[in-house]
């Protein structure tokens, strides 16, 4: 059975005093379950995460970044990379966030290199992928979300260094979200795509996980489909009290 996987994007968000904050509440909770059933990640803003990693502690909580660079060490100004991440204690990263494919043009291809460096240094990768608004009118989200699967998931990857977020752009901070049945079929779709890629046996044990405006009263449905194994959440992510509601609906 796949592991659940509750994932915290705090986007850029947070200044100090917020993130000792936050993640203070947030590893006591994670601390205090007796044997969970799933896991815990939160991924602050690079500038936070040094200190997020000393107090999550030995909490259980993963802490991960939001994004990093293709390159390792040199000259690149202003990069951060996955080693980087990885020194400060640091177990994941997002990437290919749509918020990073639209504000900073990157593609599935930029997506893709930047998943084998992370891979490389032995992080976990959480690789997102959705349609826009747009692409789901016109009744292209299988086709696009196929697509960049195809074009962004590295082949080669140990997959349980793999986690896919499928997240519609136009569920991200509007507080609406797919019906369960259309979350529940792209899941499925998804999976058959990496089972195309890396056959069956193993595309059912990557983790899937939903992401788009999930909060505390929409989780229990959206986490109880099939081919949902948890969610990356934003907004909700912020408050410890809507991030720990969410989760417990795993129980
Ligand atoms: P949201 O963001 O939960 O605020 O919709 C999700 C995300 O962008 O990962």
């Amino acid at each position: 059975m796949r592991r659940k996987l509750i994932a915290g994007n705090w986007k850029m968000n947070c200044l100090k005093q917020e993130a000792i904050a936050l993640s203070g509440q947030i590893s006591n909770f994670y601390a205090r379950l007796q044997n969970p059933s799933f896991d815990m990640f939160i991924a602050p803003p690079f500038t936070m995460l040094d200190t997020v990693v000393k107090i999550v502690g030995a909490s259980g909580v993963v802490v991960a970044a939001q994004d990093c660079s293709v390159y390792d060490f040199g000259a690149h100004t202003g990069d951060i990379s996955p080693s980087m991440i990885k020194d400060l204690g640091c177990k994941g990263v997002i990437i290919g966030h749509s918020e990073r494919r639209i504000n900073h043009n990157e593609i599935s291809e930029d997506v893709h290199t930047k998943a084998v460096a992370a891979l490389q240094t032995g992080l976990k990768v959480i690789i997102c992928v959705g349609e826009t608004l747009r692409e789901r009118t016109i009744g292209k989200t299988l086709e696009v979300v196929s697509d960049q699967i195809k074009a962004s998931v590295p082949l080669d990857a140990e997959t349980g260094q793999i986690v896919i977020a499928y997240e519609p752009v136009w569920a991200i901070g509007t507080g609406r979200t797919p019906t369960p049945e259309e979350v529940q079929k792209v899941h499925a779709f998804i999976r058959d795509v990496l089972g195309g890629l890396f056959g069956q046996a193993t595309a059912s044990a990557i983790q899937i996980l939903y992401g788009g405006s999930v909060k505390p009263d929409n989780a229990s449905l959206l986490l109880s489909l099939p081919d949902v194994d948890g969610a990356l959440i934003g907004g909700a992510s912020l408050k410890a009290e809507e991030f720990s509601a969410i989760a417990q609906t795993l129980k």
